[in-house]
């Protein structure tokens, strides 16, 4: 089977974590240091904030902006329910604008119209490895001068006009063991504020800058250093398999591109995609039959999956949550009911890509 995603980590991954484990100083230390500086490093932003998770990432960057109750956050419907976990755990309002066919993530246009007296942040997706359209989102903060928290989990060095995202506003990456770069759980904040990262490093440690010394009601959302000694040595090579992905991208593409009524996946112009997920939507006639289609690529040996399948609101705890004000998004309920992710990793050979092809065209054609 081809899977979806595929985790091969290696010696230096393998020596790092062993130096730690003998070093006897396991929990937060010199090797979460070092994974901050490489990270800051590709995103282009001052200063990163290691913690412990992709979601406690957005919690901490949502909490220091001292929202008040019935302050919103306007963000996409179409993302990992963390974002939204997030967005209710930090105590504001969720708002949801509509996303774009173009990139899939939150359109813009349709948060100016969401944009309140109580709006304190906007919050874009990047997803599947692809920035929102921050200059539009960079503009619209900065004229109505609301936060701006990038949600970047899946797009560690994608960038936007030369870039990187999470070096627009405040970002917030995962290190789970699907993403791009992980260290099993893991998370990072980034920001050129130092005011905001000093806070976020005092958040992250139960609000202590010294021992005993609370400065504000905090958190534990430390990384360890073994965590840490996962991630350090990928830094090095991840340039080389982001490469890997943008080729198996533009494979799949020339294989699938005459499919009739199958939409593709495409980097925009000025924008460094990172393929985290190649997503296609299927044709419409095709996309009732979903589940279908995933389970007839898997016998021909094709993993795939749906990332999401429905918009994030749409499921009880959502419609009825007292923070939650349910939108009209009709572009997230399209894609979400059409999208199809296929193999795109770093492990696969230029066969492997061509299997997964000829097995999707196969499947449509029955
Ligand atoms: C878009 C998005 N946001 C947030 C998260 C949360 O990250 P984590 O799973 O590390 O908490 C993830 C990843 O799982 C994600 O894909």
């Amino acid at each position: 089977m081809i899977p979806i995603s595929q985790l091969r980590l290696g010696t230096a991954v393998e020596d790092k974590v062993l130096q730690v484990v003998r070093s006897g100083m396991i929990a937060q230390g010199p090797v979460v240091a070092e994974l901050e500086r490489g990270f800051a490093d590709i995103v282009g932003a001052e200063h990163a904030i290691a913690v412990n998770n992709g979601t406690t990432a957005l919690v901490a960057a949502l909490e220091v902006l001292d929202l008040q109750p019935g302050d919103e956050v306007i963000t996409s419907p179409f993302t990992f329910v963390a974002t939204l976990n997030a967005i209710i755990e930090a105590g504001a309002v969720v708002r949801f604008g509509d996303i774009s066919t173009a990139d899939y993530n939150l359109d813009a246009a349709s948060v100016a119209q969401l944009v309140g007296p109580r709006t304190r942040a906007v919050l874009p997706v990047h997803l599947y490895g692809q920035t929102a359209d921050m200059a539009a989102f960079a503009e619209l903060t900065a004229s109505h001068d609301l936060a701006l928290v990038e949600d970047a989990a899946q797009a560690l060095g994608a960038s936007f006009d030369g870039k990187g995202a999470g070096s627009f506003g405040t970002g917030c990456f995962s290190l789970y063991a699907t993403k791009n770069l992980t260290s099993g759980e893991g998370g990072m904040i980034t920001t050129n504020d130092a005011a905001t990262a000093d806070r976020l490093r005092v958040l992250r440690n139960q609000g202590m800058r010294q021992r005993y010394q609370y400065e504000m009601p905090g958190h534990n959302y430390r990384m360890t250093d073994l965590q840490a000694a996962v991630a350090v040595p990928q830094l090095t090579t991840y340039p080389e398999q982001v490469k890997a992905r943008v080729v198996n991208a533009a494979l799949l593409t020339d294989l699938l591109r005459d499919v009739p009524g199958l939409e593709l996946p495409a980097a925009l112009p000025g924008r460094e995609h990172v393929w985290h997920q190649y997503t296609v939507l299927l044709p419409r006639e095709s996309a009732a039959d979903r589940e279908s289609i995933v389970e007839e690529l898997a016998q021909r040996g094709v993993g795939s999956g749906i990332y999401y399948p429905r918009p994030v609101y749409d499921y009880a705890c959502y419609r009825e949550h007292p923070l939650v004000v349910l939108p009209e998004a009709p572009v997230a309920e399209d894609v979400a009911a059409r999208c199809l992710s296929l193999p795109v990793h770093p492990g696969l050979s230029e066969d492997d890509v061509a299997t997964v092809a000829t097995a999707l065209r196969a499947v449509l054609a029955r």
